[in-house]
């Protein structure tokens, strides 16, 4: 059985409709092929990479201290064999509790490495889906920084390949953003059935 970890920023809970559609998701992948571990990023006390959090990190890499808890979240990522990742599109990218998340597992040594070539990715994850709504209208547009970073993010962790479903312009004037959401959610099923 393959692991399969959700990372799940849906900020608004019940409300949210990037939820929907990670419920879609989630609804058609086979319960068979994949254990499905979610981490709530609501529910984390992630904090910022500053003063002596910061600090205490450096002391610890430095040390080579990669089994300190404080890393748990980078090796569950790089363990992962797929990784999908909910969120809703804020202030043309994601939420900073995502931003905060990527921080945490950004760890030199488990979800990346160095050498005289350069840097490379060291998580085993065969994939990373992202799925996100957002209220205006940024398929496509270089002003969209949420998808763009993610799927930056998968190359730099060493991902195989990369998927996005977005729900796009839900809040748009004159939107049919039942439809809209639909037509995501039948693509967010049809790419977990597709695994
Ligand atoms: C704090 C905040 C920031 C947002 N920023 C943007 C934005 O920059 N561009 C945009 O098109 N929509 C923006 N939206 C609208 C959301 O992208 C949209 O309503 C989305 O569907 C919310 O997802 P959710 O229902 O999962 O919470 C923002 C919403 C919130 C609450």
């Amino acid at each position: 059985m393959k692991e399969l970890l959700f990372v799940d920023c849906c900020i608004r809970g019940g409300q949210s409709r990037t939820a929907a559609l990670a419920r879609a998701f989630f609804g058609a992948v086979d319960e068979k092929a994949y254990h499905v571990t979610r981490l709530d990023l609501t529910a984390q006390d992630l904090k910022p990479l500053a003063g002596n959090f910061f600090e205490a990190r450096q002391t610890l890499l430095a040390q080579g201290r990669l089994d300190h808890p404080r890393f748990r979240y980078a090796h569950q990522f790089a363990q992962a064999d797929l990784v999908v990742v909910a969120a809703p599109f804020w202030d043309l990218t994601y939420p900073a509790l995502l931003k905060l998340y990527i921080e945490n597992v950004s760890v030199d040594g488990i979800t990346f490495g160095c050498n005289a070539q350069g840097i490379y990715g060291k998580c085993r994850g065969e994939k990373l889906v992202f799925l996100t709504t957002r209220g205006g209208c940024y398929e496509g547009s270089p002003l969209e920084q949420g998808s763009r970073s993610m799927e930056a993010l998968s190359q730099f962790f060493g991902f195989g390949s990369y998927a996005c479903v977005a729900a796009d312009g839900l809040d748009a004037e004159g939107a049919d953003s039942r439809a809209i959401l639909d037509e995501a959610c039948a693509k967010a099923r049809d790419l977990a059935k597709a695994l």
